[in-house]
């Protein structure tokens, strides 16, 4: 059994329909359900006595570790956190509750448990926490990519809130020798994609003709991973990781954002075409730059590769493909998101809130 924080959002989603699928230890899911959790990205799930949901707060210490002692997982896989840059240029609150202090409150609570062990369950436990290249801030043009050793330059309050949970693990692990590692990864696309963030929100709005707004000159560079071999670096390093040790998780693919919205509006010409046969590209809007926008991110992730045999095994022409089409064959999942019904959806499937 593993604990599993924020699975109910897209990449946790992701982890624990793979993880069942693949190799069937039951999870236990905690997530709070904010706007980004969807436990209609889990339906499938529904009845299966493997997925154990539970909707609730990281920083629920009491809650928390009632779950530990009951389910007595041999791992945590902390993914829960507030995700969206653009939120948190508006309002930084919950960012700080929750990926600072909520980690804070966790990794206590993983703590109190872990420490009370009884061997070898002790020597086996694994908290494994999720994050992101942003940490190492911005590369310029010609810059080596970030590697585990770059320095910490966080530069919006995501990503200085994802820095400070990333010290406070790191400190739990040479402080009180909880066993920990760590993962940061580039950016993620696929299924279950809320559509606020780039890929999905582009997909979602070419198709509904609205325009496709790209930030400044769209010529900021991000270095594409699809989810699921996010999700297959996360399990190898769950399994194999050196303890207290980074591991940078990339996909080897750095594109302009410009060129990602031109490729998403080539394959729906190709596969939904627009009922006047223009290119969908012709609704590509330039809008006002996001502040401190940074301007290129790119993951070496050679150390994953050398150390634990890691590899993407999507390009991105074959996972973006995927992606598209995923979002063209699941127009239930996107309305409901865009209306607000997949938040009823939950009381409409289990008619309790949250308890599925
Ligand atoms: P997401 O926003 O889609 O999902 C986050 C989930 O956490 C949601 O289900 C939400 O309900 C839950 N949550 C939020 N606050 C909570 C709390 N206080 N207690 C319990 N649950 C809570 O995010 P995502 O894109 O799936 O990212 C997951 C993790 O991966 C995050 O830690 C993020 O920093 C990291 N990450 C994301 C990317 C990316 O490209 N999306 C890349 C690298 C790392
Ligand atoms: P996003 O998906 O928000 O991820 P992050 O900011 O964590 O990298 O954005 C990816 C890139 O796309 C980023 O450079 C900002 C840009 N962007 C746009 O140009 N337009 C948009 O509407 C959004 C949401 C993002």
């Amino acid at each position: 059994m593993i604990l599993v924080t924020g699975g109910a959002g897209f990449i946790g989603a992701n982890f624990v329909l793979d993880w069942l699928a693949l190799n069937g230890e039951p999870v236990v899911n905690l997530d709070k359900l904010t706007y980004a959790g969807n436990l209609e990205s889990l339906a499938s799930l529904q009845g299966d006595a493997r997925h154990i949901f539970v909707q609730g707060d990281i920083g629920d210490s009491a809650l928390v570790a009632g779950l530990l002692a009951t389910h007595r997982p041999r791992a945590v896989v902390h993914f829960a956190a507030e995700s969206h840059v653009d939120r948190s240029i508006h309002g930084a609150e919950d960012f700080i509750q929750t990926n600072i202090v909520g980690t804070f409150r966790l990794l206590e609570a993983v703590r109190g448990h872990w420490g009370a062990l009884p061997e070898p369950e002790r020597t086996g436990f694994r908290f494994l926490h999720v994050s992101t290249d942003e940490v190492y801030g911005s590369l310029a043009p010609d810059a080596p990519a970030f590697t585990e050793t770059h320095g910490f330059e966080p530069n919006s309050p995501y990503s200085a809130s994802k820095a400070a949970s990333d010290h406070l693990v790191r400190a739990w692990h040479h402080t009180h020798g909880l066993p920990v590692v760590t993962t940061n990864c580039s950016n993620n696309y696929g299924p279950y994609h809320f559509p606020e963030k780039l890929i999905p929100l582009m997909i979602v709005n070419a198709l509904a003709g609205k325009p496709l707004p790209v930030y400044g000159d769209g010529m900021q560079v991000r270095d594409w991973l699809y989810v699921k071999d996010h999700c297959s670096a996360i399990r190898r390093v769950l399994q194999d990781g050196r303890l207290g040790e980074t591991y940078n998780v990339g996909g080897w693919n750095e594109q302009p954002n410009i060129e990602i919205v031109r490729i998403i509006c080539g394959l729906l010409d190709e596969l939904r075409p627009r009922a006047d046969g223009a290119s969908y590209a012709q609704q590509i809007t330039y809008v006002k730059d996001r502040p401190g926008h940074d301007r290129r991110y790119a993951i070496d992730a050679r150390k994953l590769e050398r150390e634990l045999g890691w590899k993407p095994a999507e390009t991105f022409a074959t996972g973006i493909r995927k992606t598209v089409q995923w979002y063209l064959d699941h127009p239930e999942w996107v309305e409901n998101v865009q209306s607000g019904n997949y938040r009823q959806w939950v009381q409409a499937q289990y008619g309790t809130p949250g308890a599925a």
